[in-house]
């Protein structure tokens, strides 16, 4: 991908206008995960050492739906931002306007400005052309780091890039770096691990990994659709019947082209699903009547083990089975181990696998930990992410 990257603007004595995705959890007012804001501080980091450069940057935070809503005001954010990036950020009351053109315009070098969340207006989800402008009006040259919103063709991603010089930020050029070989040229033997509640959610990528993949392990929730279709009892494990017809003529679509489906061969079991549920044990692909399946079973660890070992790249989408709750968690926590300890490329993508990485503490270990779940998932896809399109030489 031939993207126009940070390094080839000059940024000296210019004021950056960067959009980063600070989508970030928040409880009672405070951050309870960073880690996207810490992933934006390199490009941060690099435009504050340009000699004379000021930062105004934006992002969006939940979904207010075009409403400005104190409760998803980035103030909390602001606290965060300053504390990491050690020097104070200057909040913004609104991310339009005369009073912050002004605000922005008098920035010094070095000063920091974040803008009040772009989603207050419904033109930012409209990507609004005007709109976009107004935006625009806040620096000389626009660099977009949000790669976690880079699926989004709105105001703040793409329709800005249509008013400034724009490029793009380190975040999304390793992003990038590791997610396009994956569909291109991946180094082999490729294994993907696609885990999750839902087929629905997931189905888009199985199709587009079966062009590059050798094995495709399926585990989570969604493996108990494919394994009815199998003809294998579920007993009341979750499944999709709406989704049975794609999962099978996935399955034919996966042996035309020689790639290993592995689904479950054992599972970890409970007769409810509850955190407090006794773990049931159960060897085969059978789950008897009365019980569900909430984790893989140690035969399955093993062959995925075997796969792992052998691969050369890795990704890896969706949990094991429901890692929430500690009786359940094994699967997926050994899966991320040994994902960590891979000598091949690594690369995790997607919500509740990065929060597994994180939780269980191999998220170092692992080459490229995503910052984008649903951007992550399409760029799997093979979609066109319109964030990163509108970066393109
Ligand atoms: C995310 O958290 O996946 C991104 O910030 C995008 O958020 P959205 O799904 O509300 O557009």
């Amino acid at each position: 991908m031939d993207l126009r990257l940070i390094k080839d603007l000059d940024l000296k004595n210019k004021r950056v206008l960067i959009r980063v995705d600070f989508n970030v959890p928040l409880k009672e007012g405070v951050v309870t995960d960073a880690t996207r804001i810490e992933r934006a501080l390199p490009t941060i980091n690099y435009i504050l050492d340009q000699e004379g450069a000021s930062l105004v940057v934006m992002t969006h935070l939940g979904r207010p739906k075009g409403e400005k809503n104190p409760e998803f005001s980035l103030a909390p954010v602001a606290q965060k931002f300053s504390e990491l990036l050690g020097r104070e950020v200057i909040m913004a009351e609104d991310c339009i306007g005369e009073a912050v053109e002004a605000q922005a315009q008098a920035l010094k070098a070095g000063q920091v400005l974040l803008l009040e969340n772009v989603r207050f207006y419904k033109e930012e989800t409209k990507n609004d052309p005007g709109f976009a402008a107004k935006l625009a009006k806040m620096g000389d040259l626009f660099i977009n780091d949000a790669f976690g919103t880079a699926h989004r063709a709105h105001a703040s991603t793409e329709g800005v890039t249509k008013f400034l010089p724009s490029a793009a930020g380190f975040l999304i050029e390793k992003e990038v770096a590791f997610f396009a070989p994956l569909l291109t040229d991946p180094e082999k033997p490729f294994v993907a691990v696609i885990g999750g509640a839902k087929v629905s959610s997931k189905i888009g990528v199985l199709q587009s990994l079966l062009d590059t993949c050798d094995t495709i392990i399926i585990g989570g929730g969604m493996s108990f659709t494919f394994l009815k279709v199998l003809g294998k009892k579920i007993g009341s494990s979750l499944f999709e019947e709406d989704y049975l017809p794609v999962a099978e003529s996935l399955l034919h679509a996966a042996a035309e082209k020689k790639v290993r489906i592995l689904l479950p061969l054992d599972h970890v079991c409970a007769s409810e699903f509850s955190e407090t549920a006794e773990a049931i044990a159960v060897d085969g692909q059978d789950v008897p009547d009365g019980l569900l399946g909430l984790d893989i079973g140690p035969k399955t660890l093993a062959e995925i083990e075997t796969e792992l070992k052998a691969a050369r790249s890795i990704v890896w989408n969706g949990p094991m089975g429901v890692f929430e709750f500690d009786t359940f968690a094994h699967g997926t926590v050994s899966v991320a181990r040994m994902i960590a300890q891979s000598t091949g490329t690594t690369v995790v993508g997607g919500g509740d696998s990065v929060a597994a990485v994180n939780k269980f503490g191999f998220a170092d270990q692992i080459d490229h930990v995503s910052t984008g779940g649903g951007a992550s998932l399409e760029f799997l896809e093979g979609k066109t992410l319109p964030g990163i399109a509108a970066l393109m030489k």
